[in-house]
């Protein structure tokens, strides 16, 4: 999708900048127009450098449609359009239909949905003239992202500072009709590889950089999901307002899981969790005597762990790191660890996978099998949530299913009964709930 980002002239502008960054993490290709004077508080150097597009202040600028009417090619390009900070100024030309700058032009040109984040002095917030410009515009279908209150820039405290830059972009991805399909659900992500020490220094380790189970976070978060991040030791930011469980171990992995697993409503195991720990870990640095062995012990399966405590309508879904014959083993996978779906990646292909940015995947469950091309993980994180919503149906069928219409109606009748994932008992247990 692709956003246009108009920037007017307040001490606000700066933010703007976390606004771009936080419509990218979405996946979003992001593109900036500034006023004359947003150019006073940031340069646009600031903003080409963050969104590798060129950025327009003036009409005047030669582009592909030539100079004077290079506004209409910003203004077709967007799906969506949003002004952050607005000035009292910009919402006033937009009101009354000026046109004598670029982006008061281009909120004339363009048919994408259009939002405003107005920032500015209390007072003028205020003012009869503001409120009835911003009401003007709502009543166009304009959307208007309220400002907060706080410490203002003039120094006084009130009505008028910038919303928060995420706030901005859950408002844009609303607009755009990007679902908000995850609200009510609580997912818990595991994600990155665990350490298992050797020594005080030395551990065993394995390649993943945690990008999966980060980008799940991000994408379930931004479809409405309240999301606890259980991630072993990365480099990584959390997403703002996750919640984040840092690990070292197999062994903490698995506490950190089996004790936030009840307020869960989905679990998704994209960790790479070693499946051995040394036996014995030596308490001082191993010294180099010659051949050395070193005796592993089994740790234990999370993903078989979370299955056996599950509850009914507990959504599982594991990982498969594979080298070979993927559909084969990811199924015996499935299988054997009683998981809703396993997510197959082909971990020996070049470029794709561990560490890397991309991904490719087979999202496989009991009765179907899904192939999700080579894409970004945060693209491929969001066509993982489609496949999750999908197997969410059936409990929804049950809600939707009126007994008193049929009284007496034998459990083979009900519309649960060919969903091979939820066990009998597990059928009948959300039935009677
Ligand atoms: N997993 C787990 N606990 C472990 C090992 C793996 O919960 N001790 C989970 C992973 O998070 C993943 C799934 O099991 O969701 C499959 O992991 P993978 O490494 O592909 O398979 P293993 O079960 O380790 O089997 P193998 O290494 O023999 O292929």
């Amino acid at each position: 999708m692709k956003i246009l980002v108009g920037v007017s002239g307040g001490i606000a502008a700066y933010k703007a900048a976390e606004l771009v960054r936080a419509l990218q993490r979405q996946a979003m290709d992001v593109r900036v127009v500034m006023t004359e004077s947003a150019t006073r508080f940031i340069q646009p150097l600031t903003f080409s450098a963050l969104t590798n597009h060129p950025v327009r202040t003036t009409l005047w600028d030669e582009g592909e449609l030539g100079a004077g009417v290079e506004h209409i090619s910003e203004s077709t390009w967007a799906d969506a359009f949003v002004v952050a900070p607005a000035t009292a100024n910009i919402l006033a030309k937009f009101a009354h239909g000026l046109a004598d700058e670029l982006l008061s032009t281009i909120y004339l040109a363009t048919n994408a949905p259009v939002l405003v984040a107005p920032a500015m002095n209390s007072k003028m917030w205020e003012h009869p003239a503001t409120q009835t410009n911003l009401n003007i515009l709502r009543e166009r279908g304009v959307r208007v992202i309220e400002p907060d209150s706080g410490q203002l820039a003039c120094g006084t405290i009130g009505i008028g500072r910038l919303a928060d830059p995420e706030e901005i972009a859950n408002a844009v991805l609303n607009a755009l009709g990007r679902r908000h399909d995850l609200a009510g659900e609580v997912l818990l992500v595991t994600a990155g590889g665990t350490r298992e020490a050797l020594d005080p220094v030395r551990f065993l380790g394995n390649r993943s950089s945690g990008k999966m189970g980060f980008a799940l976070a991000e994408a379930a978060q931004s479809r409405g999901a309240r999301v606890i991040l259980v991630s072993g030791p990365s480099a990584l930011y959390p997403p703002a307002n996750c919640e984040l469980l840092r690990v070292t171990t197999a062994e903490e992995m698995r506490n950190a899981v089996l004790e936030r697993m009840t307020e869960a409503t989905m679990i998704i195991k994209a960790a790479a969790v070693a499946d051995y720990r040394p036996t014995h870990v030596a308490p001082e640095k191993l010294k180099r005597t010659g051949p050395l062995t070193i005796e592993l012990a089994p740790t234990e399966d999370i993903l078989a762990a979370v299955v056996e405590r599950r509850r009914p309508g507990q959504l599982v879904i594991g990982f498969a790191a594979e080298t070979q014959n993927q559909l084969e083993n990811g199924r015996a996978k499935l299988l054997k660890k009683g998981a809703d779906a396993i997510v197959i990646n082909d971990v020996a292909k070049e470029g794709i996978g561990f560490d890397a940015d991309v991904n490719a995947a087979t999202f496989l469950t009991r009765t179907t099998s899904t192939e999700m091309p080579e894409m970004t993980k945060r693209k491929l994180a969001d066509r993982i949530l489609d496949e999750v919503v999908q197997l969410r149906r059936p409990a929804q069928r049950v809600e939707e299913f009126d007994e008193s219409a049929a009284p007496g109606v034998s459990d083979e009748r009900l519309p649960v009964k060919d969903e091979p994932f939820l066990s009998p008992r597990q059928k009948r247990i959300i039935i009677e709930e």
